[in-house]
């Protein structure tokens, strides 16, 4: 295993947290919670009950591990309430609340906004949307954060890649902005930094990527998408003045020192970029799953990013030791939020 993988779960562990893992019926998920136990990465919380688990993972060893029922807790009119007042101004009635409330990846989020659990993790059988609608309903976005996106950190294959010097890159966002403005583009370039430097200890340069590099391709006549990533370039300076983040790029201008020299001769970070932002979720997502695929990368993630705490799906996908990574990626973004 890479040792960046080892040390986001060694420093995950440090920082003793709870995580609700929502899927207690799932072999994976059960499978995940009792080696992170064992490990010591987190105190994991299980939604689901000791005979369904048993049932999905006969063997498993479930010492150390807090199960929890939303159907027989004495908890959930609390969590309905917290519901309630979260969703009242949607048309949210305190009936509509107790049901809402007993669904296990809605009792999660709840459990996460009460303050019960540290982060959230979840995915593992159901989809994206229905796994993060219950975060952007009741958790909602961090203080002076607009949108909730995402990133994967992208680590490089066993025995390197000549244009990652630091070992790994992130690319956002992949999993989550269908079609992002300007405005929410320079957002995702500033939080997706937060992430290469906090989760993956990388030190970010960032490139907005387009077709097009510095106005090569103008495509005014079509979508005005070179137009978009531009200004979320400008945009992005002006929220983050410090970061190093440039654009627009094509990736190869992004990426190789050779072509930023003939394309983009005068920017600081073309050919040194480590931070990609695609300009939509087309792109992101083909993109990093030929990283994955044809260039032997390991994509970590989607890593959710701008929550107001942290919560974090999985891919149906999944496997359980994808599971543990999530969840010591999630606890140390609830070490950033303290
Ligand atoms: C994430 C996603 C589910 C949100 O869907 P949605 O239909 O906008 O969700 P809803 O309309 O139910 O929105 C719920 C709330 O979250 C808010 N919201 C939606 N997206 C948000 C975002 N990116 N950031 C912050 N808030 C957001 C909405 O404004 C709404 O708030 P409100 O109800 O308090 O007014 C949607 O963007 C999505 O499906 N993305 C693609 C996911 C996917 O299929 N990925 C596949 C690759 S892994």
């Amino acid at each position: 295993m890479s040792s960046m993988l080892e040390q986001i779960k060694k420093n995950a562990a440090a920082l003793k947290k709870t995580i609700v893992l929502c899927e207690g019926e799932d072999p994976r998920v059960v499978e995940a919670a009792v080696t992170i136990t064992k490990e010591k990465i987190a105190k994991i919380v299980l939604i689901g009950n000791e005979e369904e688990c048993k049932r999905v993972a006969p063997n498993a060893d479930l010492e150390g591990i807090t199960l929890i029922d939303p159907l027989t807790i004495d908890k959930l009119n609390d969590y309905a309430n917290i519901l309630y007042e979260a969703r009242k101004a949607k048309g949210m009635t305190p009936e509509l609340a107790l049901s809402a409330a007993k669904d296990r990846t809605m009792f999660g989020a709840l459990m996460l906004k009460a303050g019960d659990v540290d982060g959230y993790v979840s995915g593992a059988c159901h989809s994206t949307a229905n796994t993060l609608r219950p975060g952007l309903q009741v958790i909602k976005t961090a203080p002076n954060t607009n949108i909730v996106s995402s990133s994967f950190i992208m680590i490089a294959p066993e025995g390197g890649n000549a244009f990652c010097k630091d070992g790994a890159f992130v690319f956002a966002d992949c999993a989550l902005n269908i079609c992002p403005t300007a405005n929410e583009l320079a957002e995702i370039a500033v939080t997706s930094a937060q992430t290469a430097k906090n989760i993956a200890g990388i030190e970010p340069r960032v490139a907005m990527l387009s077709f097009s590099t510095k106005g090569s391709g103008n495509d005014s006549k079509f979508t005005n998408s070179v137009a978009k990533v531009q200004k979320a370039t400008e945009i992005a300076k002006e929220l983050a003045p410090d970061l190093k983040l440039d654009g627009e790029f094509q990736f190869d201008a992004a990426l190789v020192p050779k072509v930023a020299a003939i394309k983009a001769p005068d920017s600081e970070i073309a050919g040194q970029a480590n931070v990609f932002v695609f300009p939509d979720i087309n792109a992101g997502n083909i993109g990093y799953k030929i990283a994955e695929r044809l260039g032997g990368f390991v994509a970590i993630g989607p890593i959710c990013q701008g929550f107001a705490k942290p919560l974090n799906d999985l891919s149906r996908g999944c496997c359980a030791e994808d599971i543990v990574l999530t969840v010591a990626v999630t606890a140390l973004q609830a070490g950033i939020n303290k």
